[in-house]
């Protein structure tokens, strides 16, 4: 699974960073996901970052 931020949608609110921090991190005000596969330890908490987000901006997919 690979996670996705989208920066037309991020508000720079930093659930996302707090919640799973292994898979994203601010740069400036936009959260950026790391690229390639969410570490299978990671899964659970990229989820619940993305479920937080107030914008939708994450995409979980396979
Ligand atoms: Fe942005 Fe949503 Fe994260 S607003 S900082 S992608 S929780």
């Amino acid at each position: 699974m690979n996670a996705y931020v989208d920066p037309d949608l991020c508000i720079g609110c930093t659930q996302c960073a707090g919640l799973c921090p292994a898979v994203f991190h601010m740069e400036g005000v936009l959260a950026v996901a790391e690229p390639g596969p969410i570490p299978p330890e990671e899964v659970p908490q990229a989820v619940d970052a993305a479920n937080a987000c107030p914008v939708s901006a994450i995409r979980i997919e396979e």
